[in-house]
């Protein structure tokens, strides 16, 4: 493939990453648009390539696509995935705000998570980064895709430290609260992601229900504000946000949320 970077789109410099648009082209025609990922830490390019290959193999529709890998001899520092392109679609927090999205359409996305989430575990892997911009929606169709694998590892290699955004990552993973470190983070992201696209419907910020504290305990930053949630969207969030991850990871087995969207 003759792969050419046509834009940089994000780029804060040696040690992060960067995120450009690949254009192949064909007798001077365009002929396809991909996204490069160049990756600032060496650890994270490997999470997620290995996460992408891994996942590959399921091919499901609500993963990204890795292409191929990026090699260009004179950019040795930051090795590149490519990946497909989503042209079009947005951040989920950026289609739950569209006023024409229902709270029925949100619901709808929430399940598609839930199943794309339970997929990933069912293959071995912890996303820990789950958050309302690392999951992408197509706002024509309503189709969703998870992206940023940098922090996912398999289970048995999890470790503790601070993994994630902490508006959104599971407690266990900053060591806040006790227990092992498996899907049960990944289910309080999914709560917290899901409660998010619903309060911030109301335009204010910010749109994470709530923030944890440095002994570990969890505050929602305006209780007002969750008054407004569904009763079925607030006994989920209730659920996953158990901060016993063993309790968490057994009440996500009893559960499938939003189940007849
Ligand atoms: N395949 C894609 N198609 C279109 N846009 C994408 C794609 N992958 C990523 N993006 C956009 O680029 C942004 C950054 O990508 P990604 O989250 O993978 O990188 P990151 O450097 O780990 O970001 P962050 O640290 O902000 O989470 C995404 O939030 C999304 O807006
Ligand atoms: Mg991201």
């Amino acid at each position: 493939m003759d792969l050419k970077i046509s834009k940089v789109l994000v780029d804060s410099g040696r040690g992060d990453n960067r995120i450009s648009l690949l254009v192949e082209k064909e007798q001077a025609e365009v002929k396809r648009t991909y996204l490069l990922k160049q990756f600032g830490k060496a650890n994270h390019y490997v999470n997620e390539l290995s996460a992408l290959m891994r996942l590959s193999q399921e091919s499901s529709e609500d993963i990204v696509k890795a292409i191929c890998l990026w090699r260009d001899p004179s950019d040795r520092q930051r090795p590149g995935i490519v990946l497909e392109y989503l042209q079009g679609w947005e951040s989920s927090m950026d289609y739950a705000k569209r006023i024409e999205v229902t709270n029925d359409d949100i619901r709808a996305i929430g399940s598609r998570l839930w199943d794309a989430l339970s997929r990933m575990h069912n293959s071995g892997l912890l996303h820990a980064d789950l958050k309302p911009d690392n999951v992408m929606v197509d706002p024509r169709t309503g189709a969703l895709k998870i992206i940023d694998f940098g922090f996912s590892v398999p289970f048995h290699r999890v470790q503790h430290g601070g993994r994630g955004n902490p508006r959104y990552s599971g407690p266990e993973i900053a060591g806040l609260v006790q227990g092992p470190i498996n899907e049960a983070a990944d289910l309080w992201s999914y709560a917290l992601t899901v409660a998010g696209w619903f309060i911030c419907k109301d335009g204010k910020n910010p749109c994470s229900p709530i923030r944890i504290d440095h002994n570990g305990d969890y505050k929602f930053v305006d209780p007002s504000r969750l008054a407004t949630l569904p009763e079925d969207v607030r006994q989920i969030l209730h659920a996953l946000t158990t901060q016993d991850p063993l309790k968490r990871k057994a009440i996500g087995k009893s559960i499938q949320p939003f189940l007849t969207f």
